[in-house]
């Protein structure tokens, strides 16, 4: 059966070429936010630019689900590094995600426990709260075969989200001594709690485009050739899990 694949991108840069390559193309606006329904190599798709941030990737997210009720969603677009593994232009895979900033620690809540479900005395965050949210497994080896295919290296672990641009090496350890993150963005946290809630399998994709260390100005000459990579990637996970 083909599929309906939500793909949201923070910014125009992470997406533009694949809307631009879309054929049998509508669009409406959902909050501001564009919706380009369209087919990509014959592969029906929604494209959305939220937004930098957790806020506008969660209302992105949502309003894609009740509008166009899209079978998965993924999140493409470029990270920082976390891990000596990936370089700039490398490929971060989600296996799952987190929120590095929600922080209710002060309260007695674990780091990143994001609430959901029913409450109790002993579980205030809700009885099906997580700090990780997985990802779907079988969007995450599509997206593996994917790397594969255009020999493009790649590392498979925790992404992390916050609403922070990460340019600070102390804050960097401060994420992967936390949740082992491999790669920092800002919206496959809230784009995976939304997705989670609304039961729609999704995944994250990151290129890399700085290590989010004091050097992470490297980013404003990265960023471009790195959203290529991630488009390559997008375009190839399609003929893979849209056989
Ligand atoms: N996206 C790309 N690089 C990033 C960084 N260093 N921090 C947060 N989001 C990013």
């Amino acid at each position: 059966m083909s599929k309906l694949v939500g793909i949201i991108a923070a910014m125009n840069i992470e997406l533009d070429m694949l809307k631009t390559e879309a054929t049998n193309k509508s669009s409406e606006i959902i909050s501001g936010i564009e919706f380009t329904k369209g087919e990509i190599n014959g592969h029906k798709v929604v494209m959305a630019v939220s937004g930098e941030g957790k806020v506008n990737a969660a209302m992105c997210a949502e309003a894609m689900i009740l509008k166009f009720s899209p079978d998965i969603i993924i999140n493409t677009g470029v990270g920082g590094s976390l891990n000596k593994n990936l370089n700039i232009g490398n490929i971060a895979i989600a296996k799952s995600v987190v929120q590095h900033d929600y922080d209710i620690t002060f309260l007695g809540w674990p780091l990143g426990m994001t609430p959901f479900g029913k409450r109790t005395d002993d579980k205030p965050w809700g009885e099906d709260a997580t700090v990780e949210i997985n990802c779907d497994e079988e969007i995450v080896s599509a997206f593996q075969k994917a790397t594969e295919i255009l020999g493009i290296h790649t590392h498979t672990g925790v992404i992390a989200s916050g609403d922070q641009f990460i340019a600070d090496s102390s804050k960097k350890d401060f994420i992967v001594g936390n949740f082992g993150a491999v790669c920092c963005e800002m919206e496959g946290g809230a784009i995976g709690q939304v997705a989670r809630i609304n039961r729609v399998p999704f995944g994250v994709v990151r290129a890399i485009s700085d290590n989010a260390d004091e050097n992470a100005e490297v980013y404003e000459f990265n960023a471009v050739d790195a959203a290529k990579n991630s488009i390559s990637v997008t375009k190839e996970f399609l003929n893979i899990i849209d056989k």
